[in-house]
């Protein structure tokens, strides 16, 4: 792309949130998760810059650096105050928290961040998770002491006794943080859930009002009728960008589409907002839910493309 979008163009098909792939490699090896190794090298910082650029190009409004786990980046620093000078409106981070230190903290507070989600399945460890309270809380504490960024606590239902999720969301707003939750999903994407965890699923949303209704309610429409098509924008309003680059539908998807960021046009935004994804029916992945949800009313496949 020669020029950057233009806001008309990044307003009809531009990224709302791109995530970037720091390190595929994590610290933790969570029971449920199919996106870490325990091997790869981090992303060098001047590659990572390159597609900062890129996206900067594509004037992706929200930037949000993950893996494996981003605090094992060893310019995770540099990075963030990069996002800044490029002008991301939001720039965040998703990590399972057991590294931050005070340092830390301080050091991303004056490095710009503006978003921290912090994976907190639970209150005990068990087999499949060790994101939990019980190992968790000091940091917790200093985070709700030091962090002069949002801080979001998002427990996955179904990786933890339920009722471990609803004393995550009560410890979440008595500390100052957002809660939220996830729905354990399989390799493809879709959710299945025991009659208690669904019941704890009920209660925490109850608790969390509005805020427990993401993108139309499509928790509950997948748990009740086991499907809930939506327009999945994709490849346009949403960016999984992998550790070589590549543009993924989502972290899911990454047998099904792919394309170099660096090459990355115009067109093939215009391309994958009218893309009809095959998966559309089952998804539970958030970001693809959110970042489409304004578009819902507007045309997609052959139709749609003007
Ligand atoms: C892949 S992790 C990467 C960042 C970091 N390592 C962490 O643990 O937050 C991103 C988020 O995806 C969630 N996740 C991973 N696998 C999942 C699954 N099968 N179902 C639901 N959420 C999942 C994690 O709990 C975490 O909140």
């Amino acid at each position: 792309m020669a020029v950057p979008l233009s806001w008309a163009q990044w307003l009809g098909y531009g990224p709302f949130l791109a995530q970037l792939v720091v390190t595929r490699r994590c610290n933790l090896s969570c029971g449920y998760c199919f996106e870490y190794d325990t091997v790869s090298d981090p992303v060098p910082f001047v590659t990572l810059d390159q597609r900062l650029g890129k996206l900067r190009d594509l004037r992706a409004w929200v930037v949000c650096l993950t893996g494996g786990e981003p605090t094992l980046h060893p310019d995770l620093l540099k990075l963030v105050r990069r996002m800044r000078e490029l002008g991301f409106r939001r720039r965040q981070m998703i990590t399972n928290g057991y590294r931050l230190t005070n340092e830390t903290i301080e050091g991303l507070n004056a490095a710009g961040l503006t978003d921290l989600q912090l994976s907190l399945d639970g209150v005990r460890r068990n087999g499949t998770t060790l994101k939990v309270l019980h190992s968790l809380r000091g940091r917790l504490e200093m985070l709700a002491r030091s962090a002069r960024f949002r801080v979001v606590l998002s427990a996955v239902i179904g990786s933890a006794p339920p009722e471990e999720a609803i004393e995550v969301v009560r410890f979440a707003r008595s500390h100052g943080f957002v809660p939220r939750v996830l729905l354990i999903h399989d390799e493809l994407g879709r959710v299945k859930l025991s009659p208690e965890e669904l019941a704890a699923y009920h209660e925490v949303k109850r608790i969390l009002g509005r805020a427990g209704r993401e993108a139309g309610d499509y928790r509950e429409r997948l748990i009740q009728a086991g499907t809930a098509p939506f327009r999945c924008r994709a490849g346009a309003r949403y960016l999984y960008v992998d550790e070589f680059g590549q543009v993924h539908w989502c972290s899911q998807s990454r047998e099904l589409f792919s394309k170099d960021l660096m090459d990355y046009s115009l067109d093939d935004l215009k391309r994958q907002f009218h893309a009809v994804k095959p998966c559309r029916e089952m998804c539970s992945i958030g970001c693809a839910r959110t970042a489409s949800a304004y578009d819902e009313w507007r045309r997609q496949g052959i139709e749609g493309r003007r």
